[in-house]
């Protein structure tokens, strides 16, 4: 049975990937997932604020696992000393010196500015490839929907220049024209989209006046609208599709794959469950794939994806009509 796809321009066994957060902090556990049989690993974000020195805001700090592969249902987002720039080049170098996949770094920022040369250097410390996540809250009125787009196809732009290896960026969902920003990504030489960033959960604690962030891990229920975001993409752009968000089950894998993914990135299923958890959804990939005669997992790609239908916009407001009747 044939697993194999190709992302970033490199041939995998399987569309098995461990996305970007906790799992790639650790050496022992990184072996682990690449004895597991994880194809390809993409560690955490290094932060512009941290590159640039400026304070972060907690917001975007998440705890490391401290119960990992319990059954842990969330992460608190408290204080964590995030790595250092240099601290992250060097752990990448350790990383990339412990295991023979691919290991890909991850970029977050916004503004156009000094860390993108850091881009370089994660270059040059062995990095196969670079996720940039170019998050902007976009919060500001005076921003418009134009602004934030070209600010991240410049930042994208600047990148490639400056680098050789691929560069993927992780995008947000629910955009105005999510279509035709993907489409300005592709031509700016994004080498993967990836579909699509997770929110953290904002609360507000009505007796201590405080917001409460939290980052709770996913459940297949978030994959339909990443399975919607590489359908409208399969085959209309060149670049590789990765779904992150929602995958859990070798059933999800078939769903992404059939919408269109190339790859399948998992992190709370593996937080839950440990690297032992990539065996069970590659087993049940199989059998499903076997059970329904499938040899290969090239010949299902796409087969569900928009492409397969004449008029996608109008299909896809038939749909909603009919969802709401
Ligand atoms: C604890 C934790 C830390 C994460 N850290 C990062 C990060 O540093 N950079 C990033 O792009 N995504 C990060 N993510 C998001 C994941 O890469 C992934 O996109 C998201 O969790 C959805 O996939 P899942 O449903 O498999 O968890 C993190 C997720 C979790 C749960």
């Amino acid at each position: 049975m044939d697993l194999s796809t190709t992302c970033f321009g490199k041939r995998l066994p399987h569309p098995l990937v461990v996305g970007a957060g906790p799992l790639g902090d650790d050496l022992d556990t990184v072996k682990a997932l690449e004895d597991a049989g994880a194809a390809m690993l993409v560690l955490r974000s290094l932060y512009e604020e941290e590159i640039t020195g400026e304070q972060m805001d907690a917001f975007f700090h998440v705890e490391a696992h401290s119960d990992a592969f319990s059954e842990a249902s969330s992460f608190e987002a408290e204080s964590e000393m995030p790595l250092g720039p240099d601290e992250y080049l060097e752990h990448l170098r350790r990383v990339k010196r412990a295991v023979g996949i691919p290991v890909i770094a991850s970029l977050n920022g916004c503004t156009a500015g000094g860390w993108i040369s850091y881009a370089k250097l994660l270059e040059d410390a062995g990095a196969d490839g670079l996720e940039l996540h170019l998050y902007h809250a976009a919060s500001d009125m005076t921003t418009s929907a134009a602004d934030v787009e070209r600010q991240a196809l410049d930042t994208l732009r600047e990148v490639k220049r400056a680098v050789k290896m691929p560069v993927a960026v992780k995008m947000v969902p629910l955009l105005t024209a999510f279509a035709n920003f993907a489409k300005q990504l592709d031509t700016a030489g994004a080498d993967a989209l990836v579909l699509f960033t997770r929110f953290h959960r904002a609360d507000i604690d009505i007796e201590e006046l405080e917001i409460v962030r939290s980052l709770p891990l996913s459940d297949s229920s978030e994959l339909p609208l990443r399975l919607r975001g590489a359908a409208i993409l399969a085959g209309r752009v060149k670049a590789s599709l990765v779904i992150t968000g929602g995958i859990h089950t070798g059933i999800d894998v078939i769903k992404a794959t059939m919408a269109g993914a190339h790859v399948t990135q998992m992190v709370s299923a593996l937080l839950r469950h440990g690297p032992d958890h990539l065996r069970t959804v590659r087993r049940e990939i199989e059998a499903w794939m076997q059970e329904h005669e499938w040899t290969s997992l090239n010949e299902m790609r796409g087969n569900m994806s928009l492409e397969r239908i004449p008029d996608p916009a109008a299909y896809e407001r038939a749909n909603f009509r009919m969802a709401l009747r």
